[in-house]
This record gives structure tokens, C-alpha cells and sequence, in this order.
């Protein structure tokens, strides 16, 4: 089979990896990817769930195709990722033109569907058991393993990567719509992580990063034993190529001081961690059932702190959660003012059919509230994020060089010259990340991506630091 196709990817590193896994698949099936979609055959859109507003976005993009499939009857348009599985059959309905809607625990049978459709032109559905429904292992096994060979021209850049080390979850937050679209949690086993790192790794890969929705919870049973997140990093640790290993996202409950003191110890793990909050006040988080307090989350970040120099944490915040009073939003900028993280994201509650607060709470907060509240809430965290940042200025930073930044990029591209054109000695702007994962723009030659150097701040704003190369 020969053809173009073009993946779309919003939402999480979850769907930027499944985005990587899929084009894989379909290269392996003889296809081409596509520079943008109106050349394309096959269009897919990898979905988001996580909120409203990224559903209504993918209908209205899927709506515009509809001359697209009028002028190509024999293109292919099809939904994967967590809108897949949440909407399923609705999907068709509301968009006759697409021929494919398949959710990620089915992605192993992407390549057989899109190869089916081409042939028989006859719409497919793959999507994974309803998890409310059905017993629990008959669900697992729906939600199907897939663990493809890694192919380095799918990514980014070459050495950088991620590694899927759990899939789903199990923690029902109640305002979200996760353990439904993408199951119940399964770890993978440490044999096979450590496989694809290798493989990662001699592909040129330098910074791994661990992703599970919350990779703390990482629990593999072997021989009798059970293997956890501390166990794995220790595990994967000694492989030779491999610089720095990071991991997110961390739930607040279960960051023992093993785990801590592990991180602490191992120099290639990184200082950085991700440890979402979702609010400051102890009602708020009742009713978002998240399981713990914010007394007991203070201390863990004074914990982790303790424990790891030089170490960054960031956090995610929903405001206007149903019936989030004054006060209690309240003590959503106090725990920000005191726990001063490196940044936050910050998002306003989106009702989410299917879940508990959905079910059990009206979504009271005018939409007015809400975007008030995420003003000042991202205003004070602004704040905060230029001040940490400004602590770094006359200091050294080891950073991995990424590669061109996004705005010398847009340069070359004005004055006609690609970034693959531009000679290596040739000095452009160049982006970098910090081990606690601040990102540093300075100028060097293009040649330098994928290295890990040393660089002096000389400024700062509050996303990046400023750097000049330490003479050679
Ligand atoms: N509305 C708004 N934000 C949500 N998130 C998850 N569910 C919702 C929702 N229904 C946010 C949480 C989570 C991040 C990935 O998305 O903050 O940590
Ligand atoms: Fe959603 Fe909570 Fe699971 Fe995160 S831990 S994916 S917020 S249910």
C-alpha cells in the first residue's frame, strides 16, 4: 500500500508518544507521512478528553474535512486517542465522513484498519470495554499492550524520548475522564522498559522521560517481588548512553523516601518534579476525591525540597471546581504563594459526562468567576515562576541542547534559509533545558543539539533564562 497520511496531535505526552507509535505503524504498512494535511491520503486527529473545549475543537476541524472527503472519496479521515473512546458510535453519527474512529488501548490495530478501509471503504470502530461494565480482566485485556519497535525519524529530535511505563488509572478523581478513556492501570515490566530504553539509547537517544498518568504508582510484580518506580530508576540507571532520566506525572500520595532518596542519589535522574495539587482547600479536595490533604501536601513538598537540592516542583491547578466558593479559592493562592513552584498549569473546570462531579455536583461557577480566577491564580504564579528564575542569574547551568529555538527558526524561514541549510559553525539562537527543566535560550552553532554543555545566565524572564557559552 502507498499513500500520505497526516496525524494531528493535541493533549498530553501520553498522545504525543501514541502519535509516534502510530506513524511507526503506518510507515511499517508502506505509507509516507505528509508535510501538511491537504496533501495527505489518510488525515487522523489523535484526541483530547481531558476537557470540553479540546472535544469541540477536534468536531469543528473533522467538520471542515468534509470537502476534503467530497474531493477524495478514497481518503481515509479518522479519530484516534480519548475522544475515540469516550464518544465512540457518536462520532459517526455526528460526522458521517469519517471512516475510522479507534481509542488508544486498540492503537496495535491501527495499521489493519486504515489498510481494511482502503480496501473495502467500510468504517471501522476499535475501541477497548467499558471499564464500568465489564470485569476488571477482561477489561485489562482490552485495553491491549503495544509495545512497537521505536523508530528515530517519528520524533522530534533524536535524542530525546519517552517511555511509556504504565498505562491508565485507577484513582477516579471526579472530575476527570481519564480511568475511563484510557483503563485501568497497567505497569509494563521492568524487562521490557529496559529493552526500549536500550534500544532508545543506541538509536542516539540522551533523556529519557518516564510517562504514566501517575508513575508513582508504578507496581510490577516479579518472582514474588514488587517492583517500584525507586526500583526501575535504579534499574535502568547504569545504561551507558543514557545522561538524564525524568518521569511525570506524580501523584501526592506514595512518594516515599525511598523513592525520594533514590532521585536524590542516582545523578542521572533530575531534579524535577511534577506533582499536580488540583486546589488548596481541603473541601475542594474532597469533592474532587483526590485523597489527601493539604496539610499532608505541604509537607511533602517540604519533603521532596529537603530531600533534593536544587530540585524544581510543578503543579496543576483547576479552578472553578463546582460549588468552589471564594475562600476556598482563596487557599488555592496561598498554597501557590507558599510553596512557590517553578510553574503551574492552570486550567478552568470542565464538566466531563461519565464522571462523579458530573454526576453528583451541579457546575455552579459562572464561566466569568472561573476566568477571573485563573487570571489571578496564573498572575501570582507568573510572579513567582520570574522570581525563582531570577535566582539563576550569574550562575551555571548544565543544559542538553534541544535546537533551534522557535524564533530563529521563524527567521531562517523569513529570509528563505532552512534550518537544515544553515551552515553548522554559523551562530543562531539556540534552546537548552536545565536539569530542574528551565528552558535557556543562548547562541551557538546548530551543531551543538543533543549535547550537554555548560552555560552562564546573564538574564532571565519568567519562562526562560538567558545564557552565554562558557568560552571554549
Ligand atoms: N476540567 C479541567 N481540568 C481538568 N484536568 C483534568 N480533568 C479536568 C477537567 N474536567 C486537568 C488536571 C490534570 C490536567 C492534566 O488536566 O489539572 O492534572
Ligand atoms: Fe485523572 Fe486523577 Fe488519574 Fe490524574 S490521577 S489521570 S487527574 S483520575
Amino acid at each position: 500500500m502507498s499513500g500520505k497520511f497526516y496525524i494531528e496531535t493535541v493533549g498530553c505526552q501520553m498522545n504525543v508518544l501514541d502519535s509516534e507509535l502510530a506513524m511507526s505503524e503506518l510507515v511499517k504498512a508502506g505509507y509516507t507521512p505528509a508535510v501538511s494535511k491537504r496533501n495527505a491520503d489518510v488525515i487522523l486527529f489523535n484526541t483530547c478528553s481531558v476537557r470540553q473545549h479540546a472535544e469541540d475543537k477536534v468536531y469543528s476541524a473533522i467538520g471542515r474535512l468534509k470537502h476534503w472527503k467530497e474531493s477524495k472519496p478514497d481518503g481515509i479521515l479518522g479519530v484516534m486517542g480519548c475522544m475515540a473512546q469516550k464518544d465512540q458510535d457518536i462520532i459517526f453519527r455526528r460526522a458521517p465522513h469519517v471512516d475510522l474512529v479507534i481509542g488508544p488501548g486498540q492503537l496495535h490495530r491501527l495499521a489493519d484498519a486504515v489498510l481494511s478501509i482502503a480496501e473495502d471503504r467500510k468504517p471501522r470502530l476499535e475501541v477497548s470495554l467499558n471499564r464500568i461494565r465489564r470485569p476488571q480482566d477482561e477489561v485489562k485485556a482490552s485495553f491491549e499492550q503495544y509495545d512497537p519497535q521505536r523508530f528515530a525519524p517519528m520524533r522530534d529530535n533524536p535524542f530525546q524520548a519517552m517511555v511509556r511505563i504504565m498505562f491508565g488509572c485507577n484513582k477516579f478523581c471526579s472530575y476527570c475522564i481519564v480511568p475511563n478513556v484510557r483503563g485501568p492501570e497497567q505497569s509494563r515490566s521492568p524487562a521490557e522498559i529496559e529493552a526500549e530504553i536500550r534500544q532508545l539509547a543506541e538509536q542516539g537517544c540522551v533523556e529519557m522521560t518516564l510517562i504514566g498518568q501517575t508513575v508513582n504508582s508504578y507496581r510490577f510484580e516479579d518472582a514474588g517481588k514488587i517492583l517500584t518506580l525507586a526500583d526501575l530508576l535504579e534499574r535502568i540507571h547504569p545504561i551507558e548512553k543514557i545522561r538524564r532520566i525524568r518521569f511525570v506525572t506524580s501523584y501526592p500520595v506514595g512518594m516515599d523516601d525511598r523513592l525520594l532518596g533514590t532521585i536524590r542519589d542516582l545523578p542521572k535522574v533530575m531534579p524535577f518534579i511534577h506533582i499536580p495539587a488540583q486546589s488548596g482547600s481541603d473541601t475542594v479536595l474532597q469533592r474532587m476525591r483526590r485523597h489527601y490533604t493539604i496539610e499532608e501536601y505541604r509537607r511533602l513538598i517540604d519533603r521532596i525540597k529537603t530531600a533534593i537540592p536544587g530540585v524544581a516542583v510543578t503543579s496543576d491547578f483547576i479552578v472553578g471546581f463546582c460549588g468552589e466558593t471564594d475562600r476556598e479559592f482563596e487557599e488555592t493562592m496561598s498554597l501557590v504563594k507558599d510553596c512557590r513552584f517553578k510553574n503551574s498549569f492552570i486550567f478552568k473546570y470542565s464538566t466531563r459526562p461519565g464522571t462523579k462531579a458530573a454526576e453528583l455536583y451541579p457546575d455552579d461557577v459562572p464561566e466569568t468567576v472561573k476566568k477571573e480566577r485563573n487570571n489571578r491564580l496564573l498572575e501570582l504564579q507568573n510572579g513567582i515562576s520570574a522570581e525563582l528564575n531570577r535566582e539563576f542569574v550569574g550562575k551555571k547551568v548544565e543544559i542538553l541542547v534541544e535546537g533551534i529555538s522557535k524564533n530563529a527558526v521563524k527567521n531562517l524561514i523569513r529570509i528563505g534559509s532552512g534550518a537544515a541549510e544553515t551552515a553548522s559553525e554559523e551562530t543562531v539562537q539556540l534552546t537548552g533545558r536545565t536539569p530542574c527543566d528551565r528552558i535557556v535560550v543562548f547562541d551557538g552553532p546548530p551543531r551543538l543539539a543533543g549535547r550537554i554543555i555548560t552555560v552562564n545566565v546573564v538574564e532571565t524572564a519568567p519562562f526562560t533564562l538567558f545564557g552565554e557559552r562558557e568560552p571554549q
